[in-house]
């Protein structure tokens, strides 16, 4: 039997250790990304482990191109908005392009903002070796970080576009990061777009779980965009995406109806108008 306790029942708020807990037990982790209160208390009731308002947001609520352009004052109202709705769910923030990467002073002051500003219990900072000072800096000041390693969308111009990370030899960089980040005392690692057996790899080495965002299925946990995967995005999404629903389609369809009953005069009925 692992010393460890057991994963906790549903309603138990989600704390580090059972992110340990799980991988210890091989129990597989759960996440989505959120960006506003009602869906995030959806997934927090339906029993989703952890939510990440991420820098993603920038394209799916900004309507950027990249993530590069969304700052920190544009995050923290969203985190504000998902942690309230979390009562079970870990929130974790995602640190912005330009907000860390200066040195550890530069790092802590934004991850002081996003814990004092937002309620949320962690943060995510991209990178694994060149990321390491910070993710130290961070943690010893009492804040959990989940590191974030492979594919790093803020540094898309520099791997030269959407480019899976730590094919054939370049699996030694993938390891050397994902130790830096164990190493820096960081609770979780999110392995983006990396080979299904490099993340093997990866998981079986490391203490901390990993959790895969298009990383395959021997991960500890899996992540998605909430958008992708419920079927909101608007044009290609990423091969690793299942998608779980059409809201897409469903939202169409529903503002033809409108349109329809508006157009009819069927909308609003005796039964959506005051009487005197
Ligand atoms: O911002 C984000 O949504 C992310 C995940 C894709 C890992 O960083």
């Amino acid at each position: 039997m692992p010393e460890t306790t057991p994963t906790p029942p549903a309603t138990k708020k989600v704390r580090i250790r059972h992110f340990q807990n799980a991988k210890a037990n091989g129990i597989k982790i759960t996440g989505l990304t959120s960006y506003d209160h009602l869906t995030a208390g959806i997934f927090d009731a339906a029993g989703i482990d952890f939510l990440l308002v991420g820098d993603s947001a920038g394209n799916t609520v900004f309507g950027f191109d990249t993530t590069l352009p969304v700052t920190v004052d544009e995050l923290i109202p969203i985190t504000r908005a998902v942690a309230g709705a979390a009562k079970r769910a870990l929130v974790v923030a995602d640190m912005p392009f330009g907000s860390y990467e200066a040195n550890g002073d530069q790092a802590l002051h934004t991850a002081f903002r996003f814990m004092k500003e937002t309620g949320a219990a962690a943060v995510k900072l991209e990178g694994g070796v060149r990321s390491a000072e910070q993710i130290q800096r961070i943690v010893t000041a009492g804040i959990p970080v989940m590191g974030h390693i492979g594919f790093t969308p803020q540094s898309e111009h520099g791997l030269g576009g959407h480019v899976i990370q730590g094919r054939g030899s370049a699996i030694e960089q993938l390891l050397a990061d994902a130790h830096a980040v164990e190493d820096a005392g960081a609770f979780a690692v999110v392995l983006e777009m990396v080979p299904a057996e490099a993340a093997k790899q990866v998981t079986a080495e490391l203490r901390i779980p990993t959790i895969s965002v298009g990383a395959g299925p021997h991960a500890d946990g899996q992540l998605l965009v909430w958008t992708d995967w419920a079927g909101l995005t608007s044009g290609r999404i990423p091969r690793f995406v299942k998608q779980y629903a059409d809201l897409s389609g469903i939202l169409t369809e529903a503002v033809h109806a409108f349109r329809a009953d508006v157009d009819g005069g069927v909308y609003p009925g005796p039964e959506h108008s005051y009487e005197d």
